[in-house]
Formats: structure tokens, sequence, C-alpha cells
């Protein structure tokens, strides 16, 4: 495969577009100290602030020009008129025929949307109430468990978007969540997960979500029997109400599944998967911390959207950080990006952005089904700093690939251990310094410059810094949606539709298919040798 400095340029070249490579290839050379030694305002010209969130992206091979040039790029890919199309409800999910609407869900309760002729904003707020009042029940114990006793143990059953949203947010604000409630994932159909959770529980005092948009995800309902036969073991099947609610689009497939409807909390086939935290999907994260730091955590994403909405775009945060991530996977080779929270309790958000880009734009087509001749979505990975620095920051600072990187910081601890948040936050804007600085080289921060080649760090390496004043609902509701947005952008610019994900299908089809070949309800045919050999090995293992 060419790389990307080399590859011949897109079909759906643009005079926006040529102008951008041109500029790349003079960018390309750039060392970023001499760009902050040419300009002194560098740091606050090359910063947003919105929805309380501070966007640093100076550390990157940018000028003015370069800038401008993506915006105008930007612009002319329909950036805006996609977001005002996507805003507006309009079915941008053209593959699905749906709409991504899941900026209705966090508008504020007094206002209206009329989609397809309807006020989905009176629906939103009928469920968040029920939502709501559910949760107050669970926090305050008087929704009671087959014996009597309160609820102590809530295990949300799903798997993808259906679990990083809850899975994600719940850790991030565990110092707002209820002392006495406990909160467990069940996500993968490793029995291994199932047996080490159901085996500590106590089933008078266990609730189920089972959550799953379509309800017919082969993991979530094997996990789901599983919990049910489990409680049928100590319980009568009239006490499941006490001890199971659905979260899902499907009616039909939750009360199959013996769940009174009226202990389903709805969604709408207008919220995407990974898009979803904000509708019922979000239960788990409002019986932790309650509605009204779960109505902060709606509000602090609505501001990020009307931000996203309104600002231009050469100082829009969500465009500016989709512009920073097309630029160096465009015009410098990069095929990875790495998200390094510091903060121990974000250590789920790059999980969560994996689902959310790559499953958004990881996509070979464009919007009309042609193929696509740039390369669409990086590899995102990463973990919390410091530990990353210990483990794999050698390559970031002196590997041979270039490798964009997102800190993130929140400036107020939830803790007492000042020392150690010092010593955090230093380790964080210390490594920004060092990747874009390096030492003993040209371009280095003035250090000895004999040092042997093992001991030189290049330096000119690119990160973005986003600051939060604190990790409290409403920057995590910013944060999520600024992501959100960056990935919608980044798809317009690659012409992709980002709200289907039609390259799962293929692996679940097989899964099916191969499970019943293992429960011999079907012969072992049409497939390869190596898949046959291993099909029959493990279906001998299990008869034996
Ligand atoms: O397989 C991918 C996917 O469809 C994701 O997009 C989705 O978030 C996940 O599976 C779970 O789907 P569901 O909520 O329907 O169980």
């Amino acid at each position: 495969m060419k790389s990307t400095l080399t590859r011949t340029l897109p079909e759906s070249s643009s005079p926006a577009l040529s102008a951008l490579t041109q500029h790349a290839a003079e960018a390309r050379s750039w060392a970023l100290g001499d760009l902050f030694k040419q300009d002194a305002q560098r740091a606050q010209v090359f910063s947003i602030e919105a929805a309380g969130l501070l966007l640093d992206f100076s550390k990157n091979h940018l000028r003015h020009d370069s800038l401008n040039l993506l915006a105008d790029f930007a612009r002319d890919r329909g950036v805006e008129t996609l977001r005002d199309a996507m805003l507006a409800g309009e079915r941008i999910n053209t593959t699905e025929h749906r709409a991504a609407l899941h900026t209705c869900l966090r508008q504020p309760p007094n206002t209206s949307f009329l989609f397809d002729g309807h006020d989905i904003t009176a629906d939103i707020q009928a469920v968040l109430s029920r939502m709501s009042s559910f949760a107050e029940k669970i926090r305050d114990g008087s929704w009671k468990g087959y014996t009597g006793q309160r609820i102590t143990d809530i295990v949300n059953i799903g798997i993808g978007g259906s679990d990083l949203g809850p899975a994600m947010t719940c850790a991030a604000l565990r110092t707002y969540a209820h002392p006495e409630l406990r909160l467990h994932f069940l996500s993968n159909v490793d029995g291994h997960a199932t047996d080490a959770l159901l085996s500590v529980l106590n089933p008078q005092t266990t609730l189920f979500i089972v959550a799953s948009k379509t309800f017919t995800t082969m993991e979530t309902m094997r996990n789901a029997e599983a919990a049910r036969t489990w409680l049928l073991q100590h319980a009568q099947p009239a006490d499941l109400a006490k001890h199971f609610v659905a979260v899902s689009t499907n009616t039909d497939a939750v009360r199959e599944f013996g769940i009174d409807p009226v202990n389903m909390f709805p969604f709408w086939d207008w919220v995407g998967g990974r898009y979803s935290i904000w509708s019922a999907i979000g239960l788990p994260l409002l019986i932790a911390i309650g509605i009204e730091a779960f109505r902060e955590f709606l509000a602090g994403a609505h501001r990020m959207d009307e931000h996203f909405r309104t600002a231009p775009l050469g100082s829009n945060m969500p465009v500016v950080l989709a512009l920073t991530g097309f630029w160096y996977r465009q015009f410098f080779g990069t095929t990875s990006q790495l998200i390094a929270p510091y903060h121990e309790d974000l250590h789920l958000f790059p999980a969560y952005l994996q689902q959310l880009e790559m499953e958004s734009n990881g996509k070979q087509v464009t919007r009309d089904g042609k193929p696509i001749s740039m390369p669409t979505a990086p590899v995102t990975w990463g973990s919390v700093g410091t530990n990353g620095q210990h483990a794999y920051f050698q390559l970031l600072h002196q590997g041979t690939d270039l490798i964009p990187v997102d800190f993130i910081i929140a400036l107020k601890p939830a803790h007492p251990y000042k020392d150690q948040h010092k010593a955090l936050l230093a380790n964080a804007v210390a490594q920004a310094e060092a990747l874009m600085c390096g030492s003993g080289s040209s371009s280095s921060n003035g250090s000895d410059a004999t040092l042997p080649p093992h001991r030189v760090f290049a330096g000119n390496r690119p990160s973005n810094m986003l600051v939060l004043p604190a990790l409290d609902p409403a920057a995590l509701g910013a944060l999520i949606a600024l992501y959100e947005h960056k990935t919608f952008v980044q798809g317009v610019l690659w012409n992709i539709n980002s709200f289907d994900q039609w390259g799962v299908e293929l692996g679940k089809t097989l899964a099916h298919r191969i499970l019943d070949e293992l429960n011999d309800a079907a012969p072992i045919t049409s497939h390869d040798s190596s898949t046959a050999n291993l099909i029959k090995r493990v279906q001998n293992a299990l008869k034996s």
C-alpha cells in the first residue's frame, strides 16, 4: 500500500484540496519549535474555548494560512450544509434511511423539535421522566426485590453502544455516584465474565438492565438468558418483573423475552448505538448520579452542540479537532491516533472513542457507494496517563511512526491528594512539550547537542491538549459531544456515512452459522479447510 505521503490525489480532487495538498508539502518541513518562535501569541491564537472546555491545538504543524485552507476544504466538502442537515433531522444515514438526531436528546426540556411532523422533544422528556422516577425508586430504596430488600447491585447487560457509553460515563462520574449502589457491566458473551459476576451477586438485591437497541444481539441475549436462569434458580417467574427492565427500540422482542413493556424504556431508530448515551441507554448513569446531575450532563453536551452549530469553521472546536486529525492522516502518513486522558476515571474513554470513531468512519466507500481514494479513520487507541508513559510512550518519542496525541486533563481533582494531582498534570504538560521540543537535535530546546544517537529525541511530534475545569457531569457531556461532532466532521471530509456499520454484519452471520454447526443443527459445509478443522476441533472438545 502506498504511504499517504506519496498517494495520488483523490478523484474527488477540488481546488481547495489541491491548495491544501501543495501547502502540506511545505508544512511537512516545518519545525513546531520554529512556529512558536515566529509567533509569541501562538498558544493563545491556536486555542479555542467552548462549553467550558479549552482546546490548545498550537502544538500542530499549522499556521494561520494552513487553518484557512483547511477551513476552505471543510466548507468545500459541505461540512456546514451537512451539519445543518443533521441537526434539522434530515435522513443523512442514507443506507438505513434514518436521521441522526442524538443532539435532540440533550435539547433543553422546554423546547420542541418536529420530526416527520411530530414533536419528538415531548417523547424524549416523557421517557426521561419515567427513567427519572424509576431511578429515584432504586436510589431511595423504595424499589424492592422479591424478598422485600432494596436493590444494591445494578447490572447493565449490553454490548457496543449499549455498554461502552454507560460503562464509560459511570466510571468517569464515579465520584458523583450514589454511595450504596454498585454498577456492573456485562458485555462479553464469554461465560467467564458472566460466571465471575453472577457468583458474587445476591439475586435478592440485584437488578438487571437489558440494554439493546435491536434486542437481537447474540452476546446480550445469551447473557440476559443466563441472568434470567440464575434468578429463577432462586425466585419465581412472577418475581422477574422486580429484577429485570429493558432499554430498547424493539418492544415485541422485549415482551417475547419476558419483560413487560411497562418495565421497558424506549428509544428511537434515529439514535445510533454509539450515540445513545443521552437516551434511555443512559439509565445506569442516571441511576448512579441522579436526575439533576444527569441533566447537567445533557446540558454540557447541548452547550457543545450550540457551539458546533454556530461557531465559524476556523474557531469551531469539533471542526478544528477533526481538521487536525484529517491533516495528519491525509498528508503526514499517520495511521493511528493516541487518546491519553490524564485522569484515572476516564480510563474507558479511549475504548469509547474506538467505537465512536472507528465504527463511524472505518469505511471504504463514499455516501454514494464509490470507493474512497483517501485514507479514512485511523486506529484510535490509548489509556490513561501516566501509565502509558511507562509502557508505550517510548515509541511515541523515538519510534519511526508519527502518532498524534490528544492529551486530556482536568484542572480540579475530586480527591484530597494535591501533590499527586500536581505530579499528574506536570507529567501531561511535560509529555506534550517533550514530544514537540525533543532534545539533543537541531529542533531541541537548548539541551546538549552532543548526545549519542540513542539519547536524541527528534521532537516535532504533534499533540492537542484538552483542558476540562474538572471532570464533572457538564464537562463530560461537552467532551463526549465534542468527539461526536469531530467524528461527524471527519466523515463529511471523507464523504462517509458515519451512521451505519455494515462492516460488522458478516462476522455476526458467520458466527450464527458456525454456532448451528457446533450444535450439530447444521452440517459443516462451505468453509475453507482451516475454518472447518477449527469447527471440528471445538465440536469434539465440547462433546468430550
Ligand atoms: O455490532 C455492532 C453494533 O450494532 C453496534 O453498532 C451497537 O452499538 C452494538 O452492536 C449493540 O447493538 P444493540 O444495542 O442492538 O444490541
